[in-house]
């Protein structure tokens, strides 16, 4: 946390926060951990636009650390508990004389792998970094999004890279946190349409996953497969390559869900409505030519990448809507933004 070392210390402030921040959808995914919450290999995403938290924190002076979190207006005991043993692990004194409640509003379901954590909890270190600042009378500079970006990084890994627009990277440039990736401009058009193939929360947590490649025994192969897939990654996504991404992109959903499937105590998140789904793309992809590519992140419902297409959007519609419970049309976000 040396980048942090002008917040260290100051008298706590009153202070009212509002943030909009991004999901993202991992193109090449972090799954597996070392040290203190660093990768243990390079990720590349896009930011979306459509799913977002909507966040408003309120900062109150206290005699002790206190956290409560509203969803929806509810009170949500679980993720209180879970926000005050982040806040508690952070080294800023100030942090234990404040009570912190925390509005919240996904406009998506969470908990089924469309990323709420990196939403939710980029909004939660844009407010934390936006409190430091205010606390110290500093503008937010250029500073301001990396600094946001480490500490949403230790609350949830993927957190680290919605706090930028277009597509984002963690572990290449720094560990400690995510920096803004340029990609050709055919990229900056893409949709996202996901496939909720069920909305039902997920049993298995990413931390427990993220454990698990510890001992897991691909683990040697896999962290330098991530390496190799993000450099092919990142020189399709600045030449404009869809077919290059295409591939890679879903060789890394399917191996993210083969690792769970084979891990020690292995799970698996996939539906059978994810199959039928992926096997129709595949044969549209087969019949067409056309640039329909699938990704999923830990859970079964499908991330559906294409640029705008009107064969592509009629075939979504006509063959893979009825395998899920709703559709949400997403694309490439600009990042978060004060409301
Ligand atoms: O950010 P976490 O700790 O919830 O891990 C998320 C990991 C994946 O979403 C599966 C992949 C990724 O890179 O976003």
């Amino acid at each position: 946390m040396k980048d942090f070392e002008p917040f260290h210390h100051f008298t706590p402030k009153k202070f009212e926060s509002r943030w909009i921040s991004p999901a993202n959808i991992a193109f090449v995914k972090y799954w597996g951990k070392k040290g203190h919450q660093l990768p243990a290999n390079p990720s590349v995403s896009m930011t979306l636009k459509n799913c977002v938290t909507k966040t408003r924190t309120e900062f109150e002076i206290s005699d002790r650390l206190q956290v409560e979190l509203f969803l929806d207006g509810k009170i949500e005991d679980k993720f209180s508990a879970k926000i005050r043993k982040y806040i508690e692990t952070l080294p800023f004194p100030w942090i234990q004389n404040l009570s912190i409640k925390i509005h919240t509003k996904n406009t998506f379901p969470h908990g089924t792998g469309i990323a709420s954590s990196a939403s939710g909890l980029s909004a939660l270190a844009l407010t934390l970094t936006e409190y430091m600042y205010h606390s110290v009378d500093q503008q937010p500079d250029s500073k301001f999004f990396s600094r946001a970006s480490c500490l949403g990084r230790l609350a949830s890994g993927s957190a680290s890279r919605s706090l930028f627009g277009g597509f984002a990277s963690w572990g290449d440039e720094s560990d400690e946190f995510a920096t803004p990736m340029d990609v050709h401009a055919d990229f900056m058009r893409l949709k996202d349409t996901l496939l909720v193939i069920s909305g039902v929360e997920k049993t298995v947590s990413s931390s427990h996953g993220h454990n698990r490649m510890q001992q897991h025994p691909f683990k040697e192969a896999r962290f330098s497969q991530a390496k190799a897939h993000y450099d092919l990654m990142k020189s399709a996504l600045k030449s404009g390559d869809l077919e290059k991404m295409g591939q890679i992109l879903e060789n890394e959903a399917l191996t993210l869900h083969a690792l769970m499937m084979t891990s020690p105590d292995s799970y698996t998140l996939l539906k059978p409505n994810t199959l039928t789904a992926i096997e129709k793309i595949k044969e549209f992809r087969r019949e067409t030519q056309l640039p329909l590519y699938f990704t999923l992140d830990a859970g079964p419902n499908l991330h559906l990448i294409h640029p705008e297409d009107s064969k592509i959007s009629y075939f979504i519609s006509e063959e893979l809507k009825g395998l899920s419970e709703k559709i949400i049309e997403d694309e490439v976000g600009q990042g978060p933004v004060k409301w």
